[in-house]
């Protein structure tokens, strides 16, 4: 008898960014003369810099050539791409990260949902929150978080994480030791980073337990300050308990254009001394095609000298916008986290407002367009995110708006 997947139909609601953008359609719909303005889902708003077009210009043109014409890609990455990762964002950062352990991907939201298909369905999950949806959904999809309660917004066999003020957005050490853990940083939502001491506090908390943490560096790029680690691998230790991930969708604007890897080092084995390194291959290589060839000339593109100031003139224009937001938020009398390291400010809502009914607020009354924090997870109840990633224009224009509320 067929039946759809049971995990499947676990999942409350829709994704949340489409919920958002069907109810930010159906808003346009009904006041077809009010501009809306989003500064809700992380898209960025920037062309690809001058050196990634030439880039891929090239690679079009190779690809018309009877000599130069790629088929498939090596379904782990393209050596230039891998070595060029390597060299830059491991070996100049003094992280000891081989490019056999570089996988390339066509992004991180798809790495960062996938990679819990190399482990065990009875392994157990801690997530900071808020949180990245996709990493508990993906959790539920593969039928390890158990039965949802509707009132608390939680999972059973979730373990959750609370990361507010009050712990400096840094997660406390959970009760019982979970197998996989999920740290975002600079995070997603809160645009709040953790610092080196902390993050060697959870390496050493991981290879202790013989948990293993998966550490989201889609936004590294987006660090100001000296005392944030920009790889997990800047740790100690984090080779036997950590995989990476990263996009060239935040830095470089590849949001459309798709590239992203992970690393997986080898030393990294679970308690029967399985390597992980090999399943992700062998998971690349029955379900993936590799990265077409044109996104990764692309990507090595990022690494050349242009291609990095390109990238640094990028991020300089998105984090204007997190001040601007910032500044702009805090002389209004709001509460605000985040902006500094990461292009996300976290605001208290007024009043004790709920997210979602400040959702409403906002998108009718200033036409902007933010996301609820309830929906990252329970403890962002109460907060709302805004995204640094649009024009100087809109930006500006939102918060103008925000103010006169
Ligand atoms: C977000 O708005 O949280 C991001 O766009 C998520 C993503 O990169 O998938």
């Amino acid at each position: 008898m067929l039946k759809a997947n049971p995990n499947y139909l676990k999942l409350p609601g829709s994704y949340l960014f489409s919920t958002i953008a069907k109810k930010v359609a159906a808003y346009k719909e009904a006041n077809p003369d009010r501009t809306v303005i989003s500064l809700g889902i992380g898209d960025v708003t920037q062309p690809l810099p001058p050196s990634v077009i030439k880039a891929l210009h090239g690679a079009v043109d190779e690809m018309a050539s009877k000599e130069a014409f790629k088929g498939y890609a090596p379904d782990l990455g393209y050596d230039f791409l891998r070595n060029a990762i390597a060299e830059n964002d491991y070996k100049k950062r003094g992280c000891d990260i081989a490019a056999d352990e570089i996988f390339v991907s066509d992004g991180a939201k798809s790495d960062s949902g996938n990679i819990q298909e190399i482990f065990d369905e009875g392994c157990r999950i801690a997530v900071c929150d808020p949180v990245y949806p996709v990493y508990v959904d993906s959790n539920v999809m593969a039928g390890r978080t158990g039965t949802y309660d509707e009132k608390t917004e939680r999972w059973s066999d979730v373990i959750y994480m609370p990361c507010t003020a009050d712990n400096n957005f840094v997660p406390d050490f959970p009760e019982e030791a979970p197998d996989i853990i999920y740290i975002c940083s600079p995070n997603n939502p809160t645009g709040t980073a953790m610092a080196k001491s902390d993050l060697q506090k959870w390496v050493d908390y991981a290879n202790e337990h013989k948990s293993v943490i998966i550490y989201d560096a889609a936004y590294e790029s987006y660090i100001s300050e000296e005392d944030v680690p920009h790889s997990v691998y800047e740790c100690d230790g984090a080779r036997t308990c950590a995989i990476e991930i990263h996009s060239f969708s935040k830095n470089a604007g590849f949001t459309g254009t798709r590239l992203g890897y992970t690393v997986v080092p080898r030393d990294l084995k679970d308690a029967d001394g399985v390597q992980l390194h090999g399943l992700w291959a062998r998971r690349h290589g029955t379900k993936f095609n590799g990265a077409p060839y044109i996104q990764q000339k692309a990507g090595a593109a990022v690494y050349t000298a242009e291609g990095q100031a390109e990238i640094r003139t990028l991020v300089s224009y998105y984090m204007e916008n997190a001040k601007t937001i910032r500044d702009a938020l805090v002389s209004a009398g709001y509460t605000v986290y985040g902006g500094v390291n990461a292009p996300y400010i976290w605001l208290k809502t007024p009043d004790g407002k709920k997210s979602w009914d400040f959702f409403d607020h906002m998108l009718e009354d200033a036409n902007v367009v933010g996301t609820p924090g309830s929906g990252f997870g329970p403890s962002g109840e109460g907060y709302f995110r805004l995204t640094a990633f649009g024009t100087h224009e809109n930006t500006a224009e939102a918060v103008a708006r925000i103010k006169r509320l």
